[in-house]
């Protein structure tokens, strides 16, 4: 089977934990804070922050904007479950707006009339490495005066005019092991406000600026240098899988001819996390994947409920919710292996594939 991701663990991941191990600086050590200082470059921004996990640094940075109970944040329910169960760690209500059908991301055009004067943030997600559409949500950002965090765990490297995704507003990024580029686990917030870099830090190790003062209630979000291992040599390859998955998405994009193939609008620069067709006009998704599978391509379906249909937060009353466009595409998105690792037959296979269904 083609598997849906794989991660590339090469020698220098591997010498570069060897190398950690035999310095016995196991936890935040140097590599932690060059694979901070290699995300402040990847994203233009001042400061970047490591912490244990996307959903961590999600968390922290809800956090450090001191957005708590009775904050509303506006997100979209077509994510994976982390964007919005850091809104339900911090004690703030999650308020959903419909998706964009061409790009799968929160529709700015639907924005304004979720605002009420408890609105505190924006929440958005870069989905399967795909950019928002920055320049409508900044602006009605400022308008309302709102936070905006770019939830860009499936994007590191995404561009939307030029500009890289994370140094909107705040970023936080993933480095889970089938992310575009991993550490095993890992997280990553990114931001220009010394002021707001520091609370993150503070945040992430149990309040404390001085060893054993504890200024504010903090966590254990530390990253270890293990990891940070890994993810610092994977900064490194970056750009070469960002080419490679762009290669591989321009292939099937050209070759596919039975579906719908992915667009991208100018001036987005998609790094293809996923690459995902759809099951239009009541085709039978489940019936797709069968064959897909069978025919050995592995399959992925981000994501095949709405996240106000997940059942805490139906508990929370939020069961009654239905929105169109979300509806539509947790039915109809199938994602197809587009990694790195995947090899010319490989592609082949997928295209053959899909152009029997
Ligand atoms: C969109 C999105 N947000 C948040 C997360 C959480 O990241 P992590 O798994 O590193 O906690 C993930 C990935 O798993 C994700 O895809």
């Amino acid at each position: 089977m083609i598997p849906i991701s794989k991660p590339f663990i090469g020698e220098e991941e591997k010498r570069a934990v060897l190398e950690v191990l035999e310095s016995g600086m196991l936890v935040q050590g140097p590599k932690a804070a060059k694979l901070e200082e290699n995300f402040t470059a990847i994203c233009s921004t001042q400061y970047a922050i490591a912490t244990t996990s996307g959903t961590t640094a999600l968390h922290v940075a809800l956090l450090a904007h001191g957005i708590g109970p009775g904050d509303e944040v506006i997100t979209t329910p077509f994510t994976f479950m982390a964007s919005v169960n850091a809104i339900l760690y911090v004690g703030a209500r999650p308020v959903f707006v419909d998706i964009e059908e061409d790009s799968f991301n929160i529709n700015p055009a639907l924005m304004e009339a979720a605002i009420t004067p408890k609105t505190k943030a924006i929440l958005l997600v870069h989905l399967y490495g795909y950019p928002c559409n920055m320049d409508a949500i900044m602006e009605i950002a400022r308008k309302y005066n709102l936070v905006v965090i770019e939830d860009a765990c499936q994007a590191v490297g995404a561009r939307f005019q030029g500009r890289p995704v994370g140094s909107f507003g705040t970023g936080c990024f993933s480095l889970y092991a089938t992310k575009n580029i991993m550490a095993g686990e890992g997280g990553m917030i990114t931001t220009n406000d010394p002021d707001f870099a520091q609370r993150c830090r503070m945040i992430r190790n149990h309040g404390m600026q001085r060893r054993y003062y504890h200024d504010m209630l903090g966590y254990n979000f530390r990253i270890s240098d293990l990891h940070a291992a890994i993810g610092l040599a994977q900064t490194e390859r970056l750009e070469h899988f960002t080419e490679v998955r762009k290669a591989n998405a321009a292939f099937l994009n050209s070759h596919i001819t039975r579906v719908k193939t992915p667009g991208v609008r100018p001036g987005y620069e998609h790094v293809w996390h996923q690459y995902t067709i759809r099951m239009e006009h009541g085709g039978d998704r489940d019936a797709a994947v069968k064959k897909l599978n069978e025919a050995g391509i592995g399959t992925g379906v981000f994501y095949p409920i709405p996240a106000y249909r997940q059942a805490h937060l139906v508990a929370m009353g939020f069961g009654y919710l239905s929105l169109p466009v979300t509806e539509c595409m947790v039915n109809e998105v199938i994602s197809l292996p587009v990694h790195p690792l995947l090899s010319q037959m490989d592609l082949e296979t997928i295209v053959e594939g899909v152009n029997k269904l």
